[in-house]
């Protein structure tokens, strides 16, 4: 119990806890801790808490700003009201994978923490959109907000969550209960987002991308992976986001070079893209973003339809190209990427090619990637 004595004489003044998983029952380190006034911040990354452990922390810990209890056993609705009873406002919260809370929860912290601004509640799958009217009705400072994976997320919620105007990150990946209708909503008001995620939300198409290209101006981070719907009209829309940096477009088979064309045209921030299984885009799309992406850093092309021309294009004339994923490129030739690899070898840090090719590449080539610092990983 030395850590414990250790911990009673120095919490007093400490003002960030931090609790592991492996650590100690969190209860039995707080537990007959009186003054814990400059507690600002406590974390429980994964360890486990009773509903003793929120009522010490409501008793003792009158400001605290942020808590997180991400992946913790034991959360509970009444853990989190006795948490919040009295008044405790707290600015950040981390419920991530605290999937047994409900909207009463929810709604509990949004009574007493009007000033949440980051709020954390991935796979919390049991809220519906009755959490979401609480946010937009008393929150109206939140910036933060992880829904990915609360499929009980969908457009009526959406609509409630649009009074929410200062949100600036909002992650909505797997919430596959939501259309174009309810983004449509958010776009119109929270004109603020700089970070959308909107990974397999497969009821999202042209339409919502056309609102949130006129309504969210100031978009930075985007993910549209496995949007099916999504066809080059809604990837021409993004061309009018001038600050878009980091696009990741996974397997949306109805975009074509028309749209990668517009995308790189419109977007000359754009410094990640990934356009991984994105088959149906051929040489003239990659050709405009050889021309036009002149920031581009990153890039995924794995089982693109580029060919040897394009391939050295983009890796020839990019010139602030450091990062590149190039597996299962059928249409280019181990001639093809010899070039493109002698083309970026002076700036590339990092490239992921197919293993077989290994056999085929010259040993000049690989050996002047390496010499100048470029880590190949054989997939
Ligand atoms: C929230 O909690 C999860 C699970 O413990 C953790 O992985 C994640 O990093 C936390 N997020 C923040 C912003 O602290
Ligand atoms: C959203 O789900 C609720 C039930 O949780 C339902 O009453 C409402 O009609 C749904 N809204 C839409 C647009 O489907
Ligand atoms: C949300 O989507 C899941 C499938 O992902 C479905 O099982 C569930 O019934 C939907 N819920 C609502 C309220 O529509
Ligand atoms: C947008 O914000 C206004 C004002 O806060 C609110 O009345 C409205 O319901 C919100 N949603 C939409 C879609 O306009
Ligand atoms: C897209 O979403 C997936 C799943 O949520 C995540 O792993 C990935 O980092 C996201 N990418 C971007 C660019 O946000
Ligand atoms: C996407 O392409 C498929 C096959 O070409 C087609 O059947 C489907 O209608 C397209 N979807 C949209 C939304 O255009
Ligand atoms: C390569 O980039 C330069 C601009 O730096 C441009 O003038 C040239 O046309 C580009 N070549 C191709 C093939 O896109
Ligand atoms: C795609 O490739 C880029 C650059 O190689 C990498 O940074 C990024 O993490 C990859 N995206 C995913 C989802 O793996
Ligand atoms: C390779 O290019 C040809 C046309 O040159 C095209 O028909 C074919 O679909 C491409 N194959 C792949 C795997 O992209």
């Amino acid at each position: 119990m030395d850590i414990l004595q250790c911990y009673k004489s120095t919490l007093v003044t400490v003002s960030i806890l931090r609790i592991l998983m492996h650590q100690e029952f969190p209860t039995k380190v707080i537990q007959g801790l009186k003054d814990l006034k400059n507690l600002k911040k406590i974390i429980l990354d994964g360890a486990p808490v009773s509903e003793s452990f929120f009522k010490i922390i409501n008793f003792n810990c009158k400001y605290l700003v942020e808590i997180g209890l991400g992946k913790c056993k034991g959360v509970t609705d009444k853990g989190i009201l006795q948490l919040v009873s009295g008044g405790v406002n707290l600015n950040i919260l981390n419920l991530t994978c605290c999937s047994e809370l409900t909207d009463n929860a929810i709604s509990a912290i949004t009574d007493s923490c009007r000033s949440v601004l980051c709020l954390k509640l991935e796979c919390c799958n049991l809220l519906t959109e009755k959490s979401l009217y609480h946010l937009g009705l008393h929150c109206s400072l939140l910036e933060e907000l992880d829904l990915t994976d609360c499929f009980g997320v969908n457009d009526t919620g959406l609509y409630y969550l649009s009074k929410c105007t200062k949100l600036i990150c909002l992650k909505l990946g797997l919430c596959t209960n939501i259309t174009d209708k309810g983004l449509y909503c958010v776009a119109r008001n929270c004109s603020e987002i700089r970070e959308l995620d909107l990974y397999r939300c497969q009821g999202i198409g042209d339409d919502g991308l056309y609102a949130l290209s006129s309504g969210c101006k100031r978009m930075q981070k985007l993910n549209l992976s496995y949007c099916s719907e999504v066809t080059d009209r809604g990837i021409e829309c993004l061309g009018h986001l001038p600050e878009l940096s980091d696009l990741e477009m996974r397997s949306l088979l109805n975009v074509t070079g028309t749209g990668l064309t517009a995308l790189a045209t419109g977007c000359k921030r754009l410094s990640e893209l990934d356009v991984k299984d994105c088959t149906s885009i051929d040489d003239s799309g990659f050709m405009a973003l050889a021309y036009y992406s002149r920031n581009l850093q990153q890039i995924n092309l794995s089982h693109c339809a580029i060919s040897d021309v394009g391939l050295c294009m983009v890796m020839g004339n990019l010139t602030r190209l450091q990062d590149a994923k190039l597996v299962n490129l059928y249409n280019v030739s181990t001639n093809g990427f010899e070039v493109a690899l002698r083309a970026s070898c002076v700036r590339l840090k990092k490239v992921k090619l197919i293993a077989s090719l290994r056999l085929h590449l010259t040993p000049d080539i690989v050996k002047t990637l390496k010499a100048r610092g470029c880590r190949i990983r054989w997939d």
